[in-house]
């Protein structure tokens, strides 16, 4: 293709302008191209549902070996599950996923359940709440911290370190800057921490067990632990903080899910359509490839837009209304492909049961002004107001 005829923006993908509302720069971009030249940031942006979604599929062309946006966070991130194409990737995710099993979760179910349905339980009965502190938080760091089996100080820390794991993905900007430190306490504390410093029965030890008995290396216990943490945290906590605030925002949805709770997976499958918790992902282009018509070389970074193919009106009829008939299970939001997320059915658990808690026991429930809190790779509330509750 002729230089010409390619697209480019020189909007920044990582301005707070965009990270606050990103559906509109996103709408203009698809529309000008599915594959984008941003100047800004020195990367392709893909824009569109299937171009997305087929690059995620192509792992030997779009490698993961970058994730990140800055070199310091690849050099990091070397190694990982994450980062790691096949043929090394299978081997090492399926010790990663084995406790994230259905098998393994279906254990799980039933506490957490039960955990989330406390919360809402005693949050009904005060009347007034901030929604993403006392639910959207409080319910993963709960879930996440028991099944690590995380005790004491360390505990107090998951929620920053959950936040700056994600914010060290973006390009090398201030926010960058300024969460390696934290990023790094969670890597010394996952690396370093001992299995007698985990509750006993805990998931966390069944890893040090394994080792011990020879099925995985000791080394990778840490890592699984940090993946674990950083991972987990930012965007459950970002789609339960959704999914509250999806329903207030259109009543009549939560009503149709009150009425029918066979709607809650459907539901949620929307929640993280029409919100996801990571909007942009990164991918290293490993060699000259042609998409949709514009060469990208090879060695070039490729952010896959998943919130932009999420709303893309060539694969979602009517994208930006939310409703949850649409059950859009094919969304984007989990990835795609082998990397596709290997945590997505703890965060179904996590997310169902605090949906499923709301139905029963709440009819209606208002809201005051929301806010956000910036972050260069999840997109989240930091306050909710519930200030008025109708009881179921
Ligand atoms: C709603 C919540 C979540 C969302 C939206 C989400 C999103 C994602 C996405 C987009 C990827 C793909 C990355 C890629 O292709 O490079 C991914 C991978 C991953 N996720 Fe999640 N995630 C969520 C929850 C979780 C949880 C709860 C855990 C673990 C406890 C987890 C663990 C992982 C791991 C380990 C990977 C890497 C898998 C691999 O490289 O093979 N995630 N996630």
């Amino acid at each position: 293709m002729s230089v010409d005829t390619l697209v480019s923006s020189d909007l920044d993908l990582f301005s707070d302008e965009v990270l606050l509302d990103p559906y509109p720069h996103f709408a203009e971009l698809r529309e000008k191209s599915s594959v984008v030249r941003m100047d800004a940031n020195g990367i392709w942006a893909l824009t569109r549902y299937d171009t997305i979604r087929d690059a995620m599929a192509n792992w030997a062309v779009f490698s993961s070996n970058k994730i990140a946006f800055n070199d310091r966070m690849n050099e990091v991130l070397v190694g990982t599950t994450l980062t790691t194409d096949p043929p090394d990737h299978q081997k090492m995710r399926a010790v990663l996923s084995e406790n994230l099993s259905p098998r393994a979760l279906r254990r799980l179910k039933g506490e957490i359940d039960a955990k989330a349905d406390a919360k809402v339980a005693a949050l009904v009965e005060k009347g007034s709440f901030d929604a993403m502190d006392d639910l959207a938080r409080a319910l993963p760091l709960q879930v996440v911290a028991d099944l690590i089996g995380v005790q004491g100080e360390p505990r107090e820390n998951i929620l920053r370190w959950g936040e700056a794991a994600f914010n060290v993905l973006g390009p090398m900007n201030p926010r960058t800057a300024e969460n390696f430190p934290v990023a790094g306490e969670l890597f010394g504390w996952a690396h370093g921490v001992r299995a007698e410093d985990l509750t006993e029965g805990s998931m966390g030890r069944a890893i040090f067990d394994a080792a011990d008995r020879g099925e995985i290396p000791h080394e990778t216990c840490g890592m699984i632990i940090h993946q674990y943490v950083a991972a987990g945290m930012d965007t459950t906590i970002a789609s339960i903080g959704n999914a509250i605030a999806q329903f207030a925002a259109h009543p009549e949805q939560f009503d149709l899910v009150r009425q029918d709770p066979s709607l809650i997976s459907a539901a949620f499958n929307e929640v993280l359509r029409y919100e996801p918790p990571v909007n942009t992902w990164g991918r290293l282009v490993k060699e000259d490839v042609e998409v949709d018509g514009t060469l990208i070389p090879a060695g070039s970074r490729v952010a896959v837009l998943l919130g932009s193919g999420n709303r893309d009106p060539r694969h979602y009829e009517n994208p930006d209304a939310f409703q949850v008939r649409r059950n859009p299970a094919d969304h984007l939001s989990f990835g795609y492909g082998v990397h596709g997320c290997a945590g997505q059915g703890l965060a179904r658990l996590e997310a169902f049961a605090v949906i499923g808690a709301l139905a029963r026991r709440v009819r209606r429930y208002e809201v005051g002004q929301p806010e956000r809190v910036i972050n260069n790779m999840t997109r989240s509330l930091d306050k909710l107001p519930v200030v008025e509750v109708d009881p179921a």
